[in-house]
């Protein structure tokens, strides 16, 4: 039930770090991998990769945040490989920047590449997926999205943008989800931590080299591999609308927001009883409290 021999599999950023490591972890279980990146070499190099190996890829070198590059990256797979199984949406690029900072241009490149780029092949591949199904043609089909802790939970500095995005794409997931379930689709979300050219340019750390697909280091980006692998295979199939982080071996199931606490009263709130209220029965501080978030 791992064996992903027959599928094919479109993953976006696929050139480097997690993508990377997905593209020939898909491979080597039998996919045939669109590996799509702007950096042209680094997707020739994975399909070369992965073609030395026995398996099959072709490149895809579209900028995500053109809209038509997800009609483009599913038109590739059907007509090249026979069809659509597997999406993993995880090109991604962070810009670090204090809110008072951000440029308009900083704001609409995050935007589009993000979410926009996420938003733009979840939608094409969904389509072709629904005429599928409506024209008899029934399989298990899956999406895996590529979030970030910095967007559930959240709340990190600098981050602003990015985590917003990526809270979006957690946001999109659970409502993807119920939509595509009458055509037979499943759409997840992870949280993924690897030490890539992306953590360390975020981080301010020296670009980490390549991994060996068996080291057991945590931030090796192969451990968010398996656990794509996983969601890509049937086994997985009962699967939807769920948020993972993956670090290393451990693999946590997040929840969508939730209510925390309540407080109501018979009559319209003044200032002085909602602040009471709040400062005693949902914080536990005094009235005039102040609530300071953790980070
Ligand atoms: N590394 C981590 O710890 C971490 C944590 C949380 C989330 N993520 C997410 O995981 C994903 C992969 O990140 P990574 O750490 O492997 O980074 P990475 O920089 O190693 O890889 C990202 C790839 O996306 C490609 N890319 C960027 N913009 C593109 C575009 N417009 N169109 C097509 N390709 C584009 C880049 O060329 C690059 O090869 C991203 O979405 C990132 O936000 C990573």
């Amino acid at each position: 039930m791992d064996s992903l021999d027959g599928k094919v599999a479109v993953i976006t950023g696929a050139g480097n770090g997690i993508g990377r490591a997905e593209a020939v972890l898909l491979a080597e279980r039998g996919a045939a991998v669109v590996v799509n990146d702007v950096g042209r070499d680094l997707a020739d190099e994975v399909v070369a990769e992965i073609v030395a190996a026995g398996g099959r890829a072709e490149a895809n070198y579209a900028d995500v945040s053109d809209w038509k590059s997800g009609h483009e990256m599913v038109r590739q797979a059907v007509e090249n490989f026979g069809g659509l199984d597997v999406v993993v949406t995880n090109a991604g690029l962070v810009r670090r920047a204090p809110i008072t900072e951000v440029t308009e241009t900083e704001l609409d490149t995050q935007m589009s590449v993000l979410f926009k780029g996420t938003y733009g092949l979840i939608h094409h591949a969904a389509a072709y997926w629904k005429r599928e199904s409506e024209a008899g043609r029934h399989a298990h089909r899956t999406i895996v999205a590529t979030s970030s802790s910095a967007g559930v939970p959240g709340g990190v500095r600098e981050f602003s943008v990015y985590g917003a995005m990526k809270a979006g794409i957690a946001a999109l997931v659970l409502g993807a989800a119920l939509e595509f379930r009458p055509f037979g689709v499943t759409v997840n979300a992870i949280l993924p931590h690897a030490a890539t050219r992306m953590d360390a340019l975020a981080k301010g750390l020296a670009e980490p080299g390549p991994y060996a697909p068996d080291d057991p280091d945590p931030l090796n980006p192969r451990h968010v591999a398996n656990v794509v692998g996983y969601l890509a295979s049937a086994r997985a199939a009962w699967l939807s609308g769920q948020v993972f982080e993956i670090t290393g071996t451990q693999v946590r199931q997040w929840v969508p927001w939730s209510v925390a606490a309540e407080v109501d009263d018979d009559v319209a709130w003044t200032g002085e009883a909602l602040d009471t209220a709040l400062a005693t029965r949902v914080y536990g501080t005094l009235p005039g409290g102040r609530v300071i978030p953790k980070r």
